[in-house]
């Protein structure tokens, strides 16, 4: 019971990564608010948990507009009083060479990628900073740190997000709030199963382990960070990649 009675919010917790994290933070005694765009996966997971000592409570949102952002934290609030843990782990691509990647492309993945964890974390840490505690985990990505063929708008969105790690991680500290990235490897979930099979094929082959990542493999980093185990850890980048670049 790690996260006893912890309230956190996932983003992008009806799929892939989020919704490991979302059963392993329940396991381990989180009060879980989904805040997903995706409706219908929403719903199923919530439903998957009701009658559970803990149910999830999913609220639909999308991370990128600020009103729906807005809306979900006073949700959370009114529902639990507080907020414990944020995980930034909603994302999405829109893959390109640059020569053929359109400005859409270009501000699709910014706006949700980079603003989104703006948005919430924003509009999250005025009660983090009351509370005087807060554990803040953004999902970065092996592309983010070493760039992507075809991922301009992606890698930049995700290096982009260790730079306001470190920045938050510096102006929290003293309000006794964590904020620390993931940057996974390639994982599986809908998201990687979007890409040429060659390509993920050369990928794979690339990582020391010799296999892609498994979505609970990054719900344990996000799990290590939530919990009073990371607590002289702040600003710090883990990569949970199998050691494909080192
Ligand atoms: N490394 C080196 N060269 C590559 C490459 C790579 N990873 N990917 C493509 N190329 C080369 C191709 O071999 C090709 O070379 P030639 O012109 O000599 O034939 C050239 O680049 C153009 O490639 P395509 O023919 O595939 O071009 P396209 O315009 O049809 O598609 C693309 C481009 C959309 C980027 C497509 O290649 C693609 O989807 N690639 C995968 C991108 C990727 O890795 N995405 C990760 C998604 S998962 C994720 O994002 C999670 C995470 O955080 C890691
Ligand atoms: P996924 O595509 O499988 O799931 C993403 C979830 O986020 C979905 O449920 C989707 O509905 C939700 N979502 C997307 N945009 C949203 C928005 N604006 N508002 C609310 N919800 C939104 O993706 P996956 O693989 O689970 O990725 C999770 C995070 O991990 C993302 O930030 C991704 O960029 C990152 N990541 C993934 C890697 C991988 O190989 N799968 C590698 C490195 C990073």
């Amino acid at each position: 019971m790690r996260l006893k009675d912890k309230v956190a919010i996932i983003t992008g917790g009806a799929g892939g990564i989020g919704l490991a994290a979302v059963q392993k933070f329940v396991e381990e005694g989180a009060y879980v608010v989904i805040a997903d765009y995706n409706k219908t996966a929403g719903i199923q997971v919530q439903e998957r948990f009701v009658g559970e000592e803990r149910p999830v409570l999913f609220i639909q949102t999308d991370t990128g507009e600020r009103t729906s952002v807005e809306s979900l934290v006073n949700k959370t609030i009114e529902k639990y009083g507080r907020i414990d843990i944020l995980v930034n782990n909603a994302g999405t691509t829109k893959d390109a060479m640059l020569v053929k990647m359109t400005e859409q492309q270009f501000d699709d993945v910014i706006n949700i990628n980079l603003k989104g964890v703006f948005n919430c974390t924003q509009c999250v840490i005025p009660y983090m900073i009351t509370q005087g505690s807060g554990k803040i985990i953004n999902t970065s990505s092996v592309s983010g740190v070493y760039g992507n063929v075809g991922q301009t708008n992606y890698a930049a969105s995700k290096a982009a997000l260790i730079g306001m790690t470190k920045t938050w991680a510096k102006e929290f500290g003293r309000k006794g709030i964590h904020v620390n990235a993931v940057a996974p490897g390639f994982t599986l979930t809908p998201m990687v199963q979007k890409m040429p099979e060659e390509v993920l094929g050369k990928m794979e082959a690339a990582v020391s382990l010799r296999r892609l990542g498994k979505p609970e493999d990054i719900a344990n980093a996000y799990l290590f960070l939530a919990s009073s185990e990371s607590d002289y850890i702040t600003g710090h980048v883990l990569h949970v990649d199998g050691g494909i670049v080192m």
